[in-house]
């Protein structure tokens, strides 16, 4: 499955990936965490691991990517990223991790200038579109916050989209622009609530509209937040999200 997680900026969503992929891992879950935001660079650390070189430097950079990507277009010539279908065929300096989980990172901006981000958009989606999974194989994509990633056409290839919700007015206008471009695309969505108290989680599922959505809810947690301070691994026994992994194991 290539599960994607989105939501507005600094909602949690780099959090609860770490802590789905932690479970998942556990559970038997071979987990590929794609790192898809090219600006934070701290997932590796939730994950306990290491970063990966960019996977846009195995396509030979932005500028020889995006002249690849249009000879696909019209030349049929071999896709760039053809020779990184599996998890097993990715190169090992562009993947890190262990045999639990490992993560990929389509690319960062490292420098003042460098142009924008597009190509890194449409290496993701490639990526993505061609990865090929076995049955015990678990995709979790992070994204950048807010809804660049339907414009890049990641959501269309995953297999479902989990939209972190914090209590904030901006979660609940974008959750609604999200459900109307989860409907467009096709691809099922679901909402944790996150960073929550016993207040305000009320409060956010009394306003969202389709509450069958609603899989999970994590609350406003010290451990959580010195973690992500420290920049430490996230824990592999947390108990919100078993109740997010139950529903999602239906989607199959
Ligand atoms: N349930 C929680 N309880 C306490 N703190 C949390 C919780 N979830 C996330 N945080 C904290 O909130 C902050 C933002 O989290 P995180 O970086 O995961 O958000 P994000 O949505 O990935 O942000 P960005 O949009 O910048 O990528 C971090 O300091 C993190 O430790
Ligand atoms: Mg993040």
């Amino acid at each position: 499955m290539k599960l994607v997680v989105c939501g507005k900026g600094g909602c949690g969503k780099s959090t609860i990936v770490a802590l789905l992929a932690q479970q998942y891992a556990q559970s038997g879950k071979r987990v590929l965490v794609v790192d898809t935001d090219e600006s934070n660079a701290g997932l590796h650390r939730l994950l306990g691991t290491e970063a990966p070189k960019d996977l846009m430097d195995f396509v030979g950079g932005k500028k020889n990517m995006m002249a690849a990507f249009r000879e696909v277009r019209e030349n049929n010539t071999p896709s760039p990223i053809e020779n990184a279908k599996t998890i097993d065929s990715i190169p090992a300096e562009f993947i890190s991790g262990n045999d639990g989980i490992r993560l990929v990172a389509i690319g960062k901006i490292h420098q003042a200038g460098e142009g924008c981000a597009c190509p890194m958009g449409a290496l993701a989606k490639q990526f993505l579109a061609g990865l090929e999974l076995s049955a015990n194989d678990m995709v979790i994509i992070d994204t950048e916050a807010g809804i660049e990633h339907f414009g890049r056409g990641i959501d269309k290839v995953c297999n479902a989209i989990l939209m972190v919700i914090d209590p904030s007015y901006e979660s609940l206008n974008l959750a609604k622009m999200v459900a109307d471009m989860a409907a467009t695309i096709g691809v099922p969505l679901y909402y944790v609530l996150n960073k929550t108290d016993s207040m305000t989680g009320q409060t956010l599922r009394n306003t969202i509209q389709d509450k069958s959505r609603i899989i999970g809810e994590f609350s406003q947690d010290s451990t959580i937040l010195a973690a992500g301070l420290e920049g430490r691994q996230m824990p592999a026994d947390y108990p919100a999200v078993t109740e997010v992994m139950k529903t999602l194991s239906m989607l199959g």
